[in-house]
């Protein structure tokens, strides 16, 4: 499985992909606004940090601007994914950027339905939001599974990117099911590593580690 960061902060993605956690990093206009950064400045910073995909949204409504914006983002280096919502004209949008030879991620996908139009307008990934569905008490976990099994029972080879990823357990949910990719917050990718009885257990070794005097260095 593929790790994202879901994140505009350079720091954050930068600490990341130190320790190889980093296959890709995707934005969007909330996040573009909470970095304060100018949005081609610092998707072109992230992008010569990372060498995998860096989706950059369009924020354009009509596909003739989301294709012209689009172009414009996939200018900034060549690992631009170029990120278009899930409308009509997003996936004409799609269709004409893929064509191109284009990575194309559609966004904010909430349905089986949604996800199955994206990967036959020749999507790259499609990004079905999670925890905005568990957020309306429905199960986002079982969008994935859905659209897990439809692209297999086709053999599309969209890649499925669960997003919108808010706790350590969609993320091993996400996995087992087969999601092809995960995109988190910086702060949930290193939750990972978390656990009481590592922490307890650690804690009982130092102790008694102390206890027998001895040094290694
Ligand atoms: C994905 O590409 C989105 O940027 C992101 O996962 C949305 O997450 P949120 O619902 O926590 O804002």
């Amino acid at each position: 499985m593929k790790f994202f960061v879901d994140t505009a902060d350079i720091d954050a993605i930068a600490e990341l992909n130190d320790l190889g956690m980093v296959d890709g990093v995707t934005t969007n206009p909330s996040l573009i606004l909470k970095s304060g950064r100018d949005i081609l400045e610092v998707t072109k910073e992230i992008c010569d940090l990372v060498e995998g995909p860096v989706s950059a949204e369009v924020v354009a409504l009509k596909s003739d601007e989301m294709i012209a914006e689009g172009r414009k983002l996939a200018e900034i280096a060549d690992n631009i994914t170029v990120k278009v919502p899930l409308t009509w004209d997003g996936l004409k949008t799609c269709k004409v950027l893929s064509s191109e030879g284009k990575k194309v991620n559609v966004t904010l996908c909430f349905s089986a339905n949604q996800a199955l139009l994206a990967a036959k307008a020749g999507a790259t990934f499609i990004s079905p939001f999670i925890g905005r569905l568990d957020d309306m008490n429905l199960d986002g976990m079982e969008l994935i599974a859905d659209i897990r099994e439809i692209y297999d029972n086709y053999l599309f080879d969209t890649e499925i990117l669960a997003a919108s990823i808010r706790t350590v357990n969609h993320v091993s949910d996400a996995a087992k099911i087969g999601a092809d990719v995960i995109t988190a917050p910086p702060a949930v990718i290193k939750k990972l590593a978390e656990h009481p009885l590592t922490d307890k257990g650690l804690d009982a070794f130092m102790k008694d580690w102390e206890k027998t005097g001895q040094k290694i260095l």
